[in-house]
């Protein structure tokens, strides 16, 4: 968070399965269409929160199967566990406030007797949250019988019911909505309250969200019937949440538009790239731009036209170096006419581009680097790698690209044969 030096313009605090992620989309194409627009229009200015049922074990799964983009605050475990940044460092000073009224080992005792329940694995038992799976048919009543239990062995607790299967046991001061309000309050403290907050999830353990004063709030189109039951008896005059028409990620975009909180068009809603204006000259754009390109150059989703060759080339500095990951040295000049001979190579593969983190800073007046990870999904099998591009402002002709050099990330295999840039 400490990248920003003043309010974020928009937080998204977004919960994971069935709200960022549409598990019945193999294709994560709505993913996909919010990871471009918050990388062309938002990244730079606003921050990104996931807040997530998920364990860190769970988390870091999901993570390697879905395309995700890297969040500045990671909110784990139903809000008992917070972390900041790329190495996620764990928040100790929320940790501390968890205790209060709180026993684990009085949790499990009492949850224990309830044949009704059935425990979830271990990896998503945590020090602040005991997780079952319970019927529908008896949430309810096992609900109110443990925590009346609970209550008379001195825990305060909070019982949540998610999905129409799941049952968390938390402490009072836990939940997904305590640990935004905690994280409002610190960047508050620090002078860096957003201007706007967007909530956005799909089921029980999300309601807490739409509850936080001041946040603006959406339920995707395939929200959980608890969710809605909560929203009618519980927020229903409340302008600021709105049910989405749209699943997933989709009815995010929707709420941004709705909302009004900036723009909403995704680059990849833009069928011809070059198109693609935007009102402030910022690198990053182009760098969203060029490899959402790429992706449909290679699916041959592009026409083979001079044209565009002869615009990429144009943006490229004549003497332009590109290094690959490899090591080996190319003009940016030659690695265009290599990508060139790879149109459609993809066609009817599932072959996917995504860019994570663009940030571009101005190194010296009109010479600017821009950093990102550049990820690439080849079937099953994807690679990433860490770019760094420089581009120099050209009087009248835009951005040109200067020098582009890439390192593979720790977690791709290092086999360069199949890829171009
Ligand atoms: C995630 C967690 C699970 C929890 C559920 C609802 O699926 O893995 O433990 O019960 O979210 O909060
Ligand atoms: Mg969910």
């Amino acid at each position: 968070m400490e990248r920003l030096t003043s309010p974020a313009r928009l937080m998204i605090v977004s919960d994971l399965d069935h709200t960022m992620v549409d598990h019945h989309d193999p294709e994560n194409l709505s993913l996909l269409r919010f990871n471009s627009l918050w990388e062309h229009a938002y990244r730079h200015d606003s921050l990104l929160v996931f807040s997530t049922g998920r364990s860190p074990t769970l988390y870091k799964e999901l993570r390697k199967e879905k395309p995700l983009l890297t969040p500045d605050v990671t909110i784990m475990s139903v809000g008992t566990e917070i972390t900041y940044g790329n190495s996620m460092v764990p928040d100790h000073g929320w940790v501390d406030t968890l205790n209060h009224k709180w026993d684990l080992g009085v949790v499990k005792e009492e949850s224990g007797k309830f044949s009704a329940l059935t425990l979830q694995a271990e990896t998503e038992q945590r020090p602040h949250k005991v997780s079952f799976y319970v019927d529908k048919s008896k949430a309810h009543e096992v609900t109110k019988e443990l925590s009346q239990r609970l209550e008379n062995r001195g825990l305060d607790v909070k019982i949540i019911y998610s999905g129409g299967m799941d049952l968390d046991i938390l402490p009072q001061g836990a939940g997904k909505g305590q640990a935004l309000a905690y994280l409002l309050k610190k960047l508050k403290s620090e002078g860096k309250l957003p201007v706007n907050t967007l909530t956005c999830g799909d089921s029980g353990n999300d309601a807490e969200l739409f509850s936080i004063p001041d946040v603006y709030g959406v339920m995707v189109s395939n929200a959980q019937e608890e969710l809605l039951k909560w929203h009618a008896e519980n927020a229903k005059d409340n302008p600021k949440v709105i049910h989405a028409k749209e699943r997933c990620a989709g009815g995010i975009i929707q709420a941004i538009g709705e909302f009004k909180l900036g723009p909403n068009l995704s680059p990849r809603d833009v069928s011809d790239f070059l198109e693609c204006k935007v009102e402030n000259v910022n690198p990053g754009h182009e760098v969203v731009k060029f490899f959402l390109f790429y992706e449909r150059w290679r699916r041959g989703e592009v026409e083979n036209s001079e044209a565009y060759a002869a615009s990429l080339k144009a943006s490229c500095h004549p003497g332009g170096v590109f290094v690959h990951p490899s090591g080996a040295e190319k003009s940016l000049i030659d690695t265009i006419d290599e990508l060139r001979k790879h149109h459609g190579d993809k066609q009817g593969k599932k072959f996917r581009v995504w860019v994570d983190q663009v940030l571009a800073t101005e190194s010296a007046p009109g010479t600017w680097m821009v950093k990102l990870g550049k990820w690439e999904q080849s079937g099953d099998e994807r690679i990433g790698c860490t770019t760094t591009v420089k581009f120099t402002a050209k009087e009248g002709e835009g951005l040109v690209w200067e020098h582009v050099q890439q390192t593979w990330s720790e977690e791709s295999k290092l086999d360069d044969s199949s890829w171009i840039i």
